[in-house]
């Protein structure tokens, strides 16, 4: 019997060629015009066909390309649009794209002893020198904003605990471990807290001032109550970049007051933390080199394509410490036993042991552009906000609802006479004509109990006639929901 081989390399590569180059040529196409592009939500029509029966024989490579061309990418996120303005996203680039292909392709398991290792390396060096962190700090990329905040928090938990944490565990603490955050704090704190083990009850959200920093002497107040309570204060959180309003801690205080209590210090800088590339804005971040740790992405505001964030910390040991992988995992070790060496590899640093090769894009994009790129266009994306700013007070059925301290602006449509329900009614309204356009033009939350609408500009393609529009099509549905309310 003739036993035939299987493999999932072509059995005809340049057909197979050929179907790569129509699929990139598509995708060039599609970001070229992606202004124009329409993207809706799945329709049930589109649901019933994604979730096919999984066929014994497959249904070949083409017909599935055609598939994803027809019901999946036009009814993906609309993030990469000039007018996506909601949550904080990234629009991610060509370059990204292409980047993303070699990484795969190449099929590289880990960033610890080969070519790969040097691009992760320089990239940390890279990112520790645009944001004036210590030279001699550590640092390990990740997925996103929430896994980099908790690679930070788990190293702090694990250094400033009472007992060894890592052979004792939460089981064993003798006093409640208790952090600090600004009740403007993003939430996926609160998840990273769960998942170490805390509670979220340890979180404590502190109120903030009128420009919804965090306020000093209501977190002082707080740990005192704490530790006369018999709590264990271990870990201040600073905020670059409020998710809702893109507000910033005072760094320095925070700095001082966490040394002079013996607590570490962590900052929230997913997105916020690149105003250091800013000449306007970056004084915002003063300080925030002093963290214990810090997290920040690079999908969000650097435009890179999802999924990678950035965790940095100073003690590099307590990093490893933390998360150095099987002791006993013989068959790690052939070749590569020296400490020194091992301190910057990535799966020593972060919750997985495979690891895609994530470092390449990073690598490719910052080299290709250069700092002048991304310091001109997080200025452009502040700039357009401050424009935007000035849009809205000019009309005087707008309203900003909000301190505009960096690239958000929250704002509503207010026509006098309407009580707080009812513009609420009314702004939901016009969210919702918005998003007829595309999911996101803008987002909406709720500043110091007042409902809002919302834009954040993370974004490379918005112009500033964009805006124009923006603000021409809200007073438009505006006055025509008012008429009907
Ligand atoms: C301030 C802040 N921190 C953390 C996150 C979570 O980051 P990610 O979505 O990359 O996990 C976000 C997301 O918007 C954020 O705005």
């Amino acid at each position: 019997m003739v036993y035939k081989e299987e493999t999932l390399d072509p059995e005809n590569w340049d057909k197979f060629s050929d179907l790569g180059h129509q699929m990139l040529e598509d995708m060039i196409q599609h970001l070229k015009t992606v202004r124009d592009q329409t993207i809706t939500l799945p329709d049930e029509k589109i649901i019933t066909e994604i979730y096919a029966p999984l066929t014994e024989e497959g249904e070949g490579e083409e017909k599935v390309y055609q598939i994803f061309k027809q019901s999946i990418l036009p009814h993906l996120s609309a993030v990469i649009k000039p007018t996506f303005w909601g949550f904080v996203v990234g629009t991610g680039s060509p370059y990204g794209m292409l980047a993303d292909m070699l990484a795969s392709g190449s099929n590289c398991p880990d960033e610890d002893w080969l070519a790969s290792t040097y691009c992760h390396r320089q990239v940390i060096n890279w990112i520790k020198e645009l944001l004036d962190y210590p030279k001699e700090a550590g640092g390990v990329l990740v997925y996103g904003g929430t896994e980099a905040n908790f690679t930070g928090l788990a190293v702090a938990r694990n250094k400033k605990a009472e007992i060894d944490m890592k052979t004792k565990g939460m089981q064993s603490v003798p006093r409640k471990m208790t952090l600090y955050v600004s009740e403007e704090g993003h939430h996926c704190l609160e998840r990273s807290i769960e998942l170490i083990g805390l509670g979220n009850e340890s979180l404590r959200w502190i109120p903030t001032d009128d420009m919804y920093r965090i306020r000093v002497d209501k977190l002082r107040e707080a740990i005192k109550k704490d530790r006369e309570e018999g709590c264990y204060p271990f870990c201040i959180i600073g905020c670059a970049g409020t998710v809702n309003s893109g507000a910033f801690d005072d760094f320095n205080s925070l700095a001082k007051l966490a040394s002079k209590e013996g607590m570490w210090f962590h900052v929230d800088a997913a997105f916020g933390g690149w105003v250091k590339l800013s000449n306007t804005h970056r004084h915002l971040a003063n300080g925030m080199e002093k963290a214990d740790s810090l997290a920040i992405d690079l999908h969000k505001w650097m435009y890179m394509p999802y999924g990678i964030g950035c965790t940095l910390i100073r003690d590099r040991v307590a990093h490893f410490s933390t998360f150095v992988y099987g002791h006993e995992a013989e068959y790690l070790k052939s070749g590569f036993d020296t400490f020194k060496d091992m301190l910057d590899w990535p799966d020593m640093l972060s919750l997985p042991l495979s690891r895609y090769f994530v470092s390449l894009k990073a690598y490719m994009l910052l080299r290709a552009y250069g700092k002048g790129k991304y310091c001109r266009l997080i200025q452009q994306n502040l700039d357009q906000i401050s424009y935007l700013e000035k849009l809205v007070k000019a009309e005087e059925c707008l309203e900003i609802t909000a301190p505009v301290t960096s690239n958000i602006l929250c704002f509503r449509y207010n026509p006098s006479g309407f009580d707080e329900s009812q513009l609420e009614e009314l702004n939901k309204a016009i969210r919702g004509e918005l998003w007829k356009v595309h999911f996101g033009v803008v987002s909406d939350t709720t500043v110091k109990g007042r409902y809002t609408l919302r834009a954040c500009c993370t974004n490379h393609r918005t112009k500033y006639e964009d805006f124009d529009w923006l603000v021409n099509t809200v007073m438009k549905k505006g006055l025509e929901l008012t008429k009907q309310l």
